[in-house]
């Protein structure tokens, strides 16, 4: 056995992440515990995951449930009861007709592409496979997923991606009708809060007008909620607040409480065009992860919860906009919710690991963006001791 070469890490993981010094062992409500007990109020929530912050006992309690039954996975050749159970409620809540299941949001997007092309070849346009997507878009690191997200950095090793894809700009509708006017376009797919590209809300009528598009040249409007969706922004889905509704809508990351699940929400004639075999997953939907989904679900959706999130969220935005205010070197605040960004006129990353060291943790949103995605179960104190350590790391 060679000794690890210079420059290389010791690590056993494969070293495609670069993660923070602490080592987590626990957590309680919005903080997390670190090995050497310091405890760290968390801005993150695992990207957008743990919504309901951590050891939330109902969570807890539909986990333990689920397991005194010993059925964490059968495979989707036989019927489990909640993932259908789930997917009557997400049926009911929002548009769509049907439901598939699957473990990320990349692999949701993946699905809504080929759902939209199945879709698209079956109105008899077998040359429409395009797919529209946007400046500063981020739905994934798969090779569909990848393809229509606009990272060259993420993009460039991995070429030739999926061919079809085009970029036009968020709030230029001449470009996308340009497009979808000169080439088949199975779907137009949009994140309406832009997550990883720099937390930017698109405005509702660039999404009207998007649905209006869609229509006149019968191509599938696919909503990416997978880090907006689900409560973030005040709405069950963000899409609600612009007053449209897409064809094709994708779930994941605060799906679960933490377990990997992805939903693809199917409006009926893209749904009616999916037959036995056309696409599958084997964990996609199992009744372990549906259940604890089921219980997430059902608190996130209950009105009550979401004002409090709207409440809250109003309350940050007003305060983030005063601090950017003395901050010279604070270019911007944007967001919506719970779901916040702070652009510097610099690199974020020495704030970033500033905040840590006063025990909060923050992620990024690109090179000079700074995104806050507290868990939405996050009180007023625990808000304003964030913004206190804001306040002494901000440029
Ligand atoms: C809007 C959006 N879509 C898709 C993805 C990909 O999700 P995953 O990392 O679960 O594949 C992400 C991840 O950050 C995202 O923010």
């Amino acid at each position: 056995m060679t000794a690890t070469p210079a420059g290389l890490a010791s690590s056993p993981l494969l070293g495609v992440y670069k993660p923070a010094a602490p080592v987590f062992v626990g957590g309680r409500g919005c903080e997390l515990i670190a090995e050497d007990g310091r405890w760290y109020l968390d801005f993150t929530s695992g990207i957008g995951v743990n919504a309901l912050g951590y050891g939330a006992p109902d969570v807890q309690a539909a986990m333990r449930a689920a397991l005194e039954t010993g059925l964490i996975h059968t495979s989707n050749l036989f019927r489990t009861r909640p993932g259908e159970a789930l997917a009557s409620r997400l049926v009911a809540a929002a548009f769509p007709s049907q439901v598939f299941y699957c473990n990320s949001g990349a692999e949701a997007n993946e699905a809504a592409f080929k759902f939209a092309r199945k879709w698209a070849r079956l109105a008899g346009t077998d040359g429409r496979h395009g797919i529209v997507a946007f400046q500063g878009s981020f739905h994934g690191r798969l090779f569909g997923s990848l393809a229509a997200t606009d990272r060259p950095g993420y993009r460039a090793p991995f070429e030739p991606l999926m061919p079809g894809v085009h970029f036009a700009p968020v709030g230029d509708l001449a470009v996308v009708e340009a497009i979808l006017s000169s080439v088949g376009v199975a779907a137009v797919i949009i994140e309406p809060v832009q997550g990883e590209g720099g937390v930017r809300p698109v405005p509702a009528e660039f999404l009207v007008g998007l649905r209006a598009l869609c229509d006149e040249h019968r191509a599938a409007l696919i909503f990416d909620e997978v880090q907006c969706g689900l409560g973030r922004t005040g709405n069950l889905f963000a899409y609600e607040s612009a007053g449209v509704t897409p064809d094709i809508l994708t779930l994941a990351k605060p799906l679960a409480g933490g377990l990997p699940m992805g939903a693809v929400l199917v409006a009926e004639p893209i749904a009616a065009a999916m037959e036995a075999g056309d696409h599958a997953t084997t964990f996609g939907g199992g009744p372990l992860v549906a259940a604890v989904a089921g219980v997430v679900f059902d608190r996130i959706a209950d009105p009550t919860f979401l004002a409090e999130v709207h409440a809250r969220g109003e309350w940050l935005g007003r305060r983030l906009a005063l601090l950017a205010a003395s901050r010279p070197g604070v270019r911007d605040v944007r967001g919506r919710g719970l779901m916040w960004g702070i652009e510097l006129e610099a690199p974020a990353a020495p704030v970033v690991s500033a905040a840590l060291e006063g025990g909060l943790l923050l992620t990024q949103a690109g090179a000079t963006v700074i995104r806050l995605l507290p868990p939405l179960t996050i009180s007023q104190r625990e808000l304003e001791r964030g913004i206190g350590i804001l306040e002494e790391v901000l440029p």
